[in-house]
């Protein structure tokens, strides 16, 4: 078994130096971040190479699709029988103090409906080493949610621990205490496995941790970012700004994420890792969504018990508070700052839109893919860093008949005017005589402000 782990760990460090050369061929490191990500990754990467390889080994390497091969033991539930869309993965450890792993799960399947659920698979990674723990965890688990195991929509595994590399001896980076260090580097591995085990069993796949409270419908809600996300290039999106809670991957990065992992287990905590390897695979920025849809609930770390009440203010339960934002496109006539994109401003990911001082005139206008029923619109311009760039005289109009080459409306209905930068008007569902196709910003004085639209909410449901 040590021999296994040994191969897969130098097995890890090929496809990560391969990665490297690659990816530092095809660059051209602009972003000092990324460099370095680079420079370090490689520097450990080269460290770890100790044997000699080839090309075959190497392309046998590179293809992620291969699957670390542990044999786990599967303490409840069944196998699929078919690919989900969603795994929502957590692990799980014995804490000296407190412990919510079961209030976490009747809170994903009390949060979820039927149909969400079919869709959906919960795995939990029950990692201590304390095998009477996990037997004890495992009944109460089977007691609460027997049907959803029977159902195929709860498994509760674990990788052995003859799997595990050394936890003995482990370097001391950032000063960390030795049992600090062991812990966290124990954990790297625990994730790993877990999501080598997920990697074939959905399409996306998303990480929790063991003490969270969901938001209702959350998984309809990371639907939808999913497609307004469609065509572009990510690798992680972020329900979450806590820890390892809400973090999305497409299942297929899973395999090389487990290597990652695994190969940098004591270098530092999982979340800096995960930082590193979604550099390393070329998505600069975070990209995040609010409201956060998973809250930390846990009063104590499963780290020595110690008081850990970190709250993300950006959760919010109730999924009517929710906008709908229906698929658009964007059109303006205002000239954008570098990357700060119309579409920005209608995404809820934290970016905006940033556009250079407007005149009278010129309008920001979203064009409804299909007809779309508004009940509320809410828009706030500015923002703290930027509170000078608000939008200081505008109004917003609903449109109807859109124009043959998309770019707009025939006809526009005023519905109201902008105050200190923000609009919010509810009861809109009967201004219009047909459905609206589009939503209008109309500047009404010239301002040599520029402009930040911050957010653009729309709701084609009654809402709060
Ligand atoms: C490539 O992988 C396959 C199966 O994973 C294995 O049978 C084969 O020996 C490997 N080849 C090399 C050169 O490592
Ligand atoms: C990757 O490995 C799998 C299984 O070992 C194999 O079916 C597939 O053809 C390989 N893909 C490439 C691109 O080599
Ligand atoms: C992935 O799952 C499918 C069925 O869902 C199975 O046939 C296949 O063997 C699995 N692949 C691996 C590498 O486990
Ligand atoms: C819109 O019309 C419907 C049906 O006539 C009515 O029930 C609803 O109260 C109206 N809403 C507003 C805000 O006027």
């Amino acid at each position: 078994m040590r021999c296994f782990l040994r191969r897969s760990l130098i097995a890890a460090t090929f496809l990560l130096v391969f990665l490297l050369f690659i990816s530092l061929a095809v660059w051209t490191p602009k972003d000092l971040e990324m460099e370095e990500a680079q420079k370090w990754a490689q520097g450990i990467g080269l460290q770890q190479l100790q044997a000699d390889w080839n090309l075959r080994s190497l392309q046998n390497l590179t293809n992620t699709t291969n699957i670390l091969s542990i044999s786990y033991n599967y303490l409840a539930g069944i196998p699929l029988l078919r690919k989900k869309l969603l795994t929502v993965g957590l692990c799980s450890v014995k804490r000296k103090k407190g412990n919510y792993l079961l209030e976490t799960l009747r809170s994903i399947f009390e949060q979820s409906t039927h149909e969400e659920l079919n869709e959906m698979v919960v795995v939990v990674h029950l990692a201590d080493p304390d095998q009477e723990w996990n037997v004890q965890v495992v009944s109460n688990i089977v007691k609460r949610f027997a049907y959803q195991l029977l159902l195929g929509r709860l498994l509760v595994i674990h990788a052995p621990h003859e799997y595990y590399p050394s936890l003995e001896g482990l370097k001391q980076n950032f000063n960390d205490a030795k049992d600090r260090v062991k812990f966290r580097s124990k954990q790297n591995v625990d994730y790993a496995y877990l999501m080598n085990f997920a990697a074939n069993l959905s399409t996306y796949y998303l990480m929790i941790e063991d003490d969270v409270r969901c938001a209702k419908n959350f998984f309809s809600a990371i639907r939808r970012v999913l497609e307004s996300q469609k065509g572009t290039y990510w690798v992680t999106l972020e329900f979450s700004k806590l820890g390892y809670i809400g973090k999305l991957y497409h299942s297929s990065d899973l395999p090389q994420l487990s290597r990652f992992l695994l190969l940098f287990y004591q270098e530092m905590p999982c979340d800096w890792l995960l930082g590193h390897f979604r550099l390393l695979l070329t998505q600069k920025e975070v990209i995040r969504f609010k409201p956060s849809l998973f809250q930390h609930i846990g009063l104590y770390s499963s780290f020595q018990g110690t008081a850990n009440k970190l709250k993300d203010e950006d959760f919010e339960e109730d999924p009517a508070m929710f906008p709908d934002n229906p698929p658009a496109d964007m059109i303006t006539d205002i000239v954008s700052f570098e990357n700060y994109m119309p579409s920005k401003a209608y995404s809820n990911a934290e970016d905006y839109f940033w556009g250079k001082a407007p005149s009278a005139g010129n309008s920001f206008t979203i064009v409804f893919k299909q007809p779309a029923r508004i009940f509320h619109i809410q828009i706030q311009t500015g923002s703290e860093k930027h509170h000078k760039d608000y939008l200081h005289a505008g109004l917003v109009e609903l449109g109807t008949y859109k124009k043959r080459d998309g770019k707009g409306c025939n006809m526009y209905t005023s519905i109201g005017l902008f105050e200190k930068g923000n609009f919010n008007r509810h009861g809109l569902e009967n201004s219009t005589s047909s459905a609206p196709e589009c939503v209008r910003i109309v500047v009404t004085r010239d301002q040599s402000e520029w402009l930040v639209i911050s957010s653009i909410s729309i709701w084609t449901k009654p809402s709060p």
